[in-house]
């Protein structure tokens, strides 16, 4: 086989990233399937496909997350476009679109909002699976904005996108469900450190208060979800394994009711949520 064969390059990525993440890349570089790779691994690589795919491999075992490498990510069965400006979807968070999309589909012609946006998973998801909804999703940062519009584009996904700081592109407007995957890593987690986390948007992980519980946006949330959720409205939240009471407790302060959480497949308390309660003006001032 020559030096620069497909077989030998992967081969010698794959002591160094694994055999899975070498084969991905390498896909990627070539074009091709996993079956051309496995029927011709004597076919050489060009001096540009080698260089590329080898740029990236030392970018991998840099510690650089796999999504990113690959440009998207697979969340509920479709693939997103994913870059540094966002989380990459997490498998956990489609709990949260099970959830809303259980509810949305009881009402004949529900408002979504969905907080947060990032790459668009959660607000395209929704919008696919509850063609009767109509969807509004947030995110204060722009260049976030620009991948989930593309996403919900490439998905055909009608999804209304606006740029702020969680409720303040909202004024005045009230919805059925409310949904969020909110940044909940306390800063200074160490955590933070690990499993390719430096490479994403700190801003999509963190509340930014150094030392504090990580429930700075969960608390931002939740304090004036009502006065943006019609009567018997829902606030579904993502948040941290360890801080379902935490929010439950937040939720209930809000003057939310029926308040509960939902375990991930991993059987950990991933989501919790309550309802508007009908009367507004009763509640605490947000
Ligand atoms: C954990 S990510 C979730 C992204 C996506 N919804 C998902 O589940 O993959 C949180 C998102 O919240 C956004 N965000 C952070 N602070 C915000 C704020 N004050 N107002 C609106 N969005 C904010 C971040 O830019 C980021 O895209």
């Amino acid at each position: 086989m020559p030096e620069t064969s497909i077989g030998n390059a992967w081969r010698r990525a794959s002591q160094r990233i694994g055999r899975l993440d070498a084969r991905l890349l390498l896909e990627r570089v070539r074009g091709c399937s996993h079956a051309d790779l496995i029927a011709h691994p004597e076919r050489s690589m060009t001096e540009d496909e080698a260089s590329r795919f080898e740029a990236l491999v030392s970018r991998r075992a840099a510690g650089e997350p796999l999504a990113y490498l690959l440009g998207s990510a697979w969340f509920g069965g479709l693939e997103f476009a994913v870059g540094p400006a966002v989380l990459i979807p997490r498998p956990e968070t489609e709990l949260l679109v099970d959830l809303a999309a259980r509810r949305a589909r009881t009402l004949e012609k529900p408002r979504i909002a969905d907080l947060g946006t990032g790459s668009g998973c959660v607000a395209v998801l929704l919008a696919l699976r509850c063609p009767q909804a109509d969807v509004t999703a947030v995110d204060i940062s722009a260049a976030a904005l620009e991948v989930a519009r593309a996403n919900a584009a490439r998905h055909g996904a009608a999804v209304r996108f606006l740029e702020g700081d969680w409720y303040a592109p909202l004024a005045g407007e009230r919805f059925d469900l409310i949904v969020s995957n909110p940044p909940y890593v306390a800063d200074g987690d160490p955590h933070l450190g690990m499993n390719g986390l430096p490479f994403e948007p700190r801003q999509a992980l963190t509340d930014g208060v150094a030392g504090g519980d990580g429930l700075g946006c969960i608390r931002r949330i939740a304090a004036p979800a009502a006065r943006h959720l019609e009567p018997g409205g829902w606030l579904l939240m993502e948040h941290g394994y360890d801080q379902a009471a935490k929010t439950r407790k937040l939720l209930s302060e809000a003057g939310f009711r029926e308040i509960a959480s939902w375990r991930d497949g991993a059987g950990i308390e991933r989501v919790s949520g309550g309802q508007r309660p009908p009367d507004v003006d009763c509640l605490p001032a947000a």
